[in-house]
């Protein structure tokens, strides 16, 4: 059998050419810092019941998971963190476990001190927001 590494997904939501980022509260390294929100695929789950509820949890929306962007990166102790376009279905998200969130364009978007996972997307998200 394949070995299949668990997974952190990662939400890209894009609404009228901006992206939403969220503030990390922890761990202090990363405290500051703004990431995709997202988090571990719990047992039972696919990528895209995953992102629903980590959404839901962490902002306070019913979300749709879509097509990947970005490249696989790899995390410490087997885990692999992906990105999914993610359409936001209802709601207005909250800060509900960062410390805050913002709307950026694709100009502001190099400027943000981004986690440095998420940086590796940087690209591929630039070209997100411009279409
Ligand atoms: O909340 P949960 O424990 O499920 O996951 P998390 O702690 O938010 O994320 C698991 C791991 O993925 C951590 O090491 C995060 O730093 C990392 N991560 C990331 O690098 N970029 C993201 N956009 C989301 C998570």
């Amino acid at each position: 059998m394949q070995f299949e590494p668990l997974e952190v997904v990662a939400a890209a939501v894009i609404s009228n050419g901006r992206l939403l980022l969220a503030q990390r509260t922890r761990p202090a390294e990363f405290a500051g810092m703004w990431e995709l929100p997202g988090g571990k695929v719990e047992a039972g789950e696919s990528p895209a019941d995953a992102v629903r509820r980590e959404l839901a949890e962490e902002l306070g929306v019913v979300a749709v998971a879509g097509a990947r962007i970005g490249v696989d990166v790899p995390l410490p102790r087997g885990l692999v963190l992906r990105a999914y376009r993610t359409a936001i279905e209802s709601g207005i998200p909250q800060a509900l476990d960062h410390s805050a969130l913002q709307w950026v364009s694709a100009e502001e978007l190099a400027a943000v001190d981004l986690v440095p996972n998420d940086r590796i997307w940087l690209d591929d998200l630039k070209a997100a927001l411009a279409v």
